[in-house]
């Protein structure tokens, strides 16, 4: 298990403690964001069987088995956070599962799902993404899409500044990685990819480009922290809908 994986593992510590908090925000119409709710609408309306990899602590999975998925597959690297998910979505009484196992390889046959679903954190752990996105055009069936609801790889320039916003001094948009400082991942690693590099590997694994969108609100708050890079003027989120 290399440092990011162990860091991971204790992450998901704070999964099995807060689990009644997850699983209440799970339930609630907060895990998807109305811009996600509004790209999958289609796709969700028609039952989709649905695997999401990096699945983390299975809010989302939740979620999408409740907004229309006829099945969801999690897979995390981290089986603290699978037994975890698996827990809440047990409780949840919906058709959500979850398998262990490190992307790229999700442990899946080919073309056997209608929907990827992924983001909220997960590229960044992401070091070869040609492997990567080859992984997830592998498993849809033709027809099928990619989702992405993902930080902006924009978001590591901005400082935390509550009065107005400012770009780090020790960042840059163009370097392949960057050590985070703040929680949960302090310390972490982390791998840059520009949007530019993600939309041209997806291109180049074979998608088919569908929609790709910017938003200033970030995915995921640190309670009641308030940064102004957060407050309208800068993108701190995008969306990716790609088709097989
Ligand atoms: C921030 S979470 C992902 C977000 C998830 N949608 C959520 O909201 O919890 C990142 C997850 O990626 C997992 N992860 C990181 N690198 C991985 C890899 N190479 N293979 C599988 N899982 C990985 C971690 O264990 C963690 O649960």
């Amino acid at each position: 298990m290399d440092q990011t994986q162990q860091a991971w593992e204790a992450v998901a510590g704070k999964y099995e403690d807060e689990s009644d908090e997850i699983l209440a925000f799970a339930l609630s119409e907060q895990a998807l964001w109305p811009a996600e709710r509004e790209v999958l609408a289609e796709i969700l309306a028609a039952a989709p069987a649905v695997v999401h990899p990096q699945s983390g602590d299975g809010a989302d999975d939740i979620a999408l088995a409740r907004a229309g998925a006829r099945s969801v597959l999690g897979v995390d690297y981290s089986p603290r956070a699978v037994a975890a998910a698996q827990r809440r979505a047990d409780q949840a009484g919906l058709p959500v599962r979850y398998l262990v196992g490190t992307l790229p390889g999700l442990p899946v046959e080919d073309g056997d799902y209608d929907l990827v679903y992924t983001g909220k954190g997960a590229l960044i752990w992401m070091r070869d993404l040609d492997a990567w996105a080859r992984d997830l055009h592998r498993v849809l069936r033709p027809g099928g899409h990619l989702f992405i609801y993902e930080g902006h790889p924009a978001v590591p320039l901005w400082t935390w500044d509550t009065d107005e916003p400012r770009i780090r001094p020790d960042r840059s948009y163009f370097t392949r990685s960057f050590v985070n400082d703040t929680f949960p991942a302090n310390g972490a690693v982390e791998t840059q990819w520009t949007l530019g590099e993600i939309v041209t590997t997806l291109i180049r694994a074979g998608f088919t480009i569908r929609h790709l969108a910017e938003y200033a609100e970030p995915f995921w708050r640190w309670g009641d922290l308030r940064a102004a890079a957060w407050e309208g003027r800068l993108p701190n989120a995008f969306s990716l809908l790609a088709e097989r």
